[in-house]
């Protein structure tokens, strides 16, 4: 197990040519180009570049207010942007699934229906026929071992149980990609730990590209194949990383010389960002 040291920017998949060679599973699934976006006067993103890969998870990490959640509500389509870019294999967003995990788990799942029935719906909104929704059911089901009753009303389940219903609800249409924002913030530890290790079985057994937002920064190491550090605002690529240490991991991992490694890189170049702003005016 090794983590590759950090790749300068501009060595960086971002700016990588597609190579049609490559086999498809190699090349970028999202393609951010130019991406811009104002808040009032100040620009948060300027020109903004990144390629997100395929069958890979992508941990976005940068400092508070940096705008990760801008990035991914833009690039998910839940915030419109200025100016810019963002394909799925080429294709525009109306002509992909996608999933989303709020950060705020208690606003996400209809609570009038049972926790079941929140995961059916995007299986009926898509028409997929009853047969097919409860097989789909039942892998989630396989996958994520929940250990609570799924015919109970959001308002029955903890916090991490309600979290745990939305992701399953937005990976039951097998989306091309899942979007997460911190879904972990709000949730004990022993929740976060159970969710995180469901969340990489998953992705072991399907390859569901995810772009996850995270201010844990052990949580954004170990999920991640890809590290991407932002700076502060007008927000850019600080640097990609790569974490390459085998699947699955577990908690062994975060005590591993290439995880020490890779994380105290990545603070450095963190604590480098957060610096540069306090010493400069804004
Ligand atoms: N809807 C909005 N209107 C005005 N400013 C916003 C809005 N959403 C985000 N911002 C500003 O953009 C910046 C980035 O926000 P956000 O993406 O939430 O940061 P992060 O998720 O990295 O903490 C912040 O300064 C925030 O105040
Ligand atoms: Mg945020």
């Amino acid at each position: 197990m090794s983590a590759l040291p950090a790749v300068p920017r501009e060595d960086a998949l971002a700016d990588a040519p597609v190579d049609a060679t490559l086999p498809p599973s190699a090349r970028a699934q999202i393609t951010i180009r130019g991406l811009s976006k104002t808040f009032g006067d100040a620009p948060l993103y300027e020109g903004f570049d990144l390629d997100i890969p395929r069958r890979a998870i992508t941990s976005i990490f940068g400092p508070n207010g940096c705008g990760k959640s801008t990035l991914i509500n833009m690039v998910a389509g839940l915030m419109p942007f200025d100016r810019g870019e963002v394909l799925f294999d080429g294709k525009t967003l109306r002509q992909t699934t996608i999933g989303y995990v709020f950060q705020n788990y208690r606003d996400a799942l209809f609570p009038w229906r049972r926790a079941i029935d929140n995961i059916r719906y995007p299986l009926k909104l898509a028409g997929r026929s009853k047969v097919e929704v409860e097989r789909r059911i039942e892998q989630l089901v396989a996958s994520f071992q929940p250990t609570f009753d799924l015919n109970r009303y959001p308002y029955e389940l903890s916090g991490g149980q309600q979290q745990l219903v939305s992701i399953m609800r937005a990976l039951a249409p097998e989306p091309e990609v899942l979007f997460l924002d911190e879904p972990f913030s709000a949730l004990d530890y022993e929740m976060t730990l159970f969710i995180r290790d469901r969340l990489q079985q998953v992705f072991i057994e399907t390859g569901t590209t995810m772009v996850l937002v995270s201010h844990d920064l052990d949580e954004a190491v170990w999920l991640a194949d890809t590290i991407v550090l932002l700076t502060r605002r007008p927000t850019r690529v600080a640097e990609l990383m790569r974490f390459d240490a085998p699947r699955p991991r577990d908690i062994g991992t975060l005590t591993d010389a290439g995880f020490t490694v890779a994380k105290a890189h990545a603070l450095s170049v963190f604590q480098r960002e957060v610096r540069k702003a306090e010493g400069a005016p804004r």
